[in-house]
């Protein structure tokens, strides 16, 4: 299953984030994908603070690569954030294989550990709205691939 969606300001973004909530659960895994800025975070952050309890701001998980939520379903999510690190090995010392069946996980710059994270995770990709734009522009596209049965009901971001 593939869906394509255009032309996303970041009101729209944080509405496909709480229609993504809907699919948190253990052992499912959403690799976000996307230049710097294009907005990965603020994705992570809609899925978040829909699924799980959370009265704080929701940080970057930039520096300390993990942040842990309870979700609302009693799942453990994991916001993994993999731009700092630079081996596979690294993200194994982390944890990420068990997290990966056990927890719900959330995944910025996955392509580090593309060898091991599950065939039927959600793929999403973010790109700015043209080639030409840059972040200065605020639209943006998400792509999304997945195999995952759970997505069935996905009927785009107005369904
Ligand atoms: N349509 C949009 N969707 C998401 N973010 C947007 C959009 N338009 C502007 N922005 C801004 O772009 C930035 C995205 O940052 P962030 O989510 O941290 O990106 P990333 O995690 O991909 O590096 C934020 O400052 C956000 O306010
Ligand atoms: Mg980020």
């Amino acid at each position: 299953m593939d869906w394509t969606l255009p032309c996303l300001d970041e009101d729209s973004f944080k509405k496909l984030g709480v229609k993504l909530a809907d699919y948190v659960n253990a052992g499912v895994v959403f690799s976000l994908s996307g230049n710097l800025g294009v907005g990965k975070t603020t994705l992570a952050r809609a899925i978040i603070s829909q699924s799980c309890n959370v009265n704080t701001d929701i940080p970057s998980p930039t520096y300390n690569l993990v942040q842990s939520y309870e979700s609302n379903s009693n799942v453990e999510l994991w916001h993994v954030d993999l731009y700092r690190l630079n081996s596979l090995q690294e993200v194994l010392e982390i944890g990420i294989e068990e997290a990966l069946i056990d927890n719900c996980c959330i995944i910025e710059w996955p392509e580090l550990i593309e060898q091991i994270i599950p065939s039927h995770s959600i793929y999403i990709q973010l790109d700015f709205q043209d080639r030409n734009s840059s972040s200065l522009s605020n639209q943006r596209m998400i792509t999304i691939k997945t195999s995952n049965p759970i997505m069935t009901s996905f009927d785009g971001l107005y369904g």
